[in-house]
């Protein structure tokens, strides 16, 4: 598709500058430009251009979208109305304390709800994503073994399941990663987490539901091996989806978690942003939470300057629109409507698991959290067909791929997360869709193939786009 600058046509004015107001100021030589190109199209070209630009893109609000692990739900428009809000949008970070009450006190109230739905005694909303979520929790755990003069725990335990993030994050925080393997179920091995852990553990970083959308049934035993053996808890909290209003974090054991505000608590995201990863964790911890916190004083809401924080990840206090957004969420839905919201999402993978195994074969025995993950090592030795196939001829039938070859650890894996607002006849539908796909990948895979045939590219080298974007043209 062409640029607007390339639209761009001598024949057409596209707007006239009005006259000056002040009087014409003679800049010194060598500041001028020598001429400022914009491109000349009428407002209904402009608008039909960009209008044909949000048409190459797919987003919650074109269709299903159940991209495993991403959480990518409805997100009432209302949030953003009021995180556009004048008195919210408009305010400068650096304003002081006590002329920006209300945002404080929006934050302040946003921490007390997410440590009564996790369990935790303090948050902190500095954080822009999960994986920064991850690296400063990381960064607390470190902090507290060295306030104890336990420098020795440098290793944090992860399981084969885990989001890549998990062990990017511990690394980048100076840790050692080791890998605790997961049964044939899919759970923890015991016996090979009581042979990792010692003195050298810093932590277990754990997501419940796993990645494999299955809750680790056995995570207070996890727990118990854990902090005996001296180490703490880390709750990667982006799979919060299936859970919040029903469990918490911190009565499983966990000491520090991060939430991914833009899953759970409904921001909208997609294409790296914006996000918001709050941390939060046990009382032995809080002393380490970045500067500046908020504290809630007889004088209103005032900055604090901890002496023993592990240091600061944000310029200020995270990606406020987002936090207004989650609090809105939080506080419409209530306790009992965001349990609901969980159980609905959970019923939700349930319900499409159980009619996609009516096309394919798909183990259903254990019922899943809200996502799950099927196999499509059968249909490939079967047909060639692939998992990276039947993701691109579910975009011509206007539904979103699911997250595919992850977990590492199932071949060919696709993972689909419906979340609670999608109703049963769009689930019907992306049902029928696949047992489509699959029975035209037994008659003609070559046609399956081919997909997608409606996009204006169809299959480019993905890692080449990623890392290499050619934008125009
Ligand atoms: C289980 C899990 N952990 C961590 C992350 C990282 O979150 P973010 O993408 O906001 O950095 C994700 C993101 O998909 C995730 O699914």
């Amino acid at each position: 598709m062409k640029t607007v600058f390339e639209k761009s046509s001598a024949e057409i004015k596209g707007m006239e500058m009005p006259a000056p107001q002040v009087e014409k100021h003679i800049f010194a030589e060598g500041l001028l430009r020598d001429g400022l190109r914009l491109p000349e199209l009428s407002e209904q070209e402009v608008a039909r251009h960009y209008t044909a630009l949000s048409k190459r893109a797919f987003g919650v609000d074109d269709g299903f979208y159940p991209l495993g692990s991403c959480t990518m739900k409805y997100n009432p428009k209302l949030h953003e109305k009021l995180a556009a809000l004048a008195g919210f949008a408009d305010v400068h970070p650096l304003t002081r304390a006590d002329k920006i009450q209300g945002s404080l006190a929006l934050i302040d109230t946003l921490n007390s709800y997410l440590c009564g739905i996790t369990g935790m005694d303090a948050f902190t909303t500095q954080p822009c994503a999960g994986a920064h979520g991850e690296f400063l929790g990381l960064l607390l755990i470190k902090a507290y073994h060295a306030s104890r003069g336990d420098g020795a725990r440098t290793k944090v335990i992860i399981p084969d399941s885990a989001h890549g993030t998990n062990p990017a994050s511990a690394v980048m925080a100076g840790f050692e990663v080791v890998h605790a393997g997961t049964d044939a179920s899919g759970d923890i091995d015991l016996d090979a987490l009581r042979a990792l852990v010692g003195a050298d553990t810093a932590a277990l970083m754990l997501t419940n539901p796993s990645t494999l959308g299955l809750f680790e049934k056995n995570v207070l035993k996890i727990a118990e091996i854990v902090h005996d053996a001296g180490g703490l808890m880390y709750y990667d909290g982006a799979n919060l989806n299936a859970v919040a209003g029903v469990v918490r974090p911190g009565d499983m054991g966990f000491d520090v978690v991060h939430l991914n505000l833009h899953k759970t608590f409904s921001a909208p995201h997609g294409g790296g942003g914006p996000g918001a990863g709050p941390v939060g964790c046990k009382k032995a911890l809080v002393p380490f939470l970045p500067n500046p916190r908020i504290a809630d004083t007889d004088e209103g809401f005032r900055f604090n300057y901890g002496k023993r924080s592990a240091g600061r990840v944000s310029a200020f206090y995270g990606n406020f629109g987002v936090l207004v957004k989650a609090l809105a969420y939080i506080v419409t839905l209530g306790g009992e409507g965001i349990a609901q919201a969980s159980e609905t999402a959970v019923l939700n993978a349930n319900y499409l698991r159980e009619k996609m195994s009516l096309h394919y074969p798909i183990d259903t025995s254990r019922p899943c959290m809200h996502e799950f993950v099927v196999s499509m090592k059968k249909l490939k030795d079967d047909t060639g067909v692939t998992a990276n196939d039947v993701a691109k001829a579910l975009i011509d039938r206007g539904i979103h791929p699911p997250t595919i070859y992850f977990p590492l650890i199932v071949e060919e894996a696709m993972m689909f997360e419906p979340t609670e607002t999608e109703t049963k006849e769009g689930l019907d539908r992306a049902a029928e869709a696949f047992g489509e796909i699959v029975r035209l990948a037994y008659a003609d895979p070559a046609a399956v193939k081919r997909a997608p045939v409606t996009t204006p590219i169809g299959r480019p080298d993905e890692a080449a786009a990623a890392r290499h974007p050619v934008l125009v043209g």
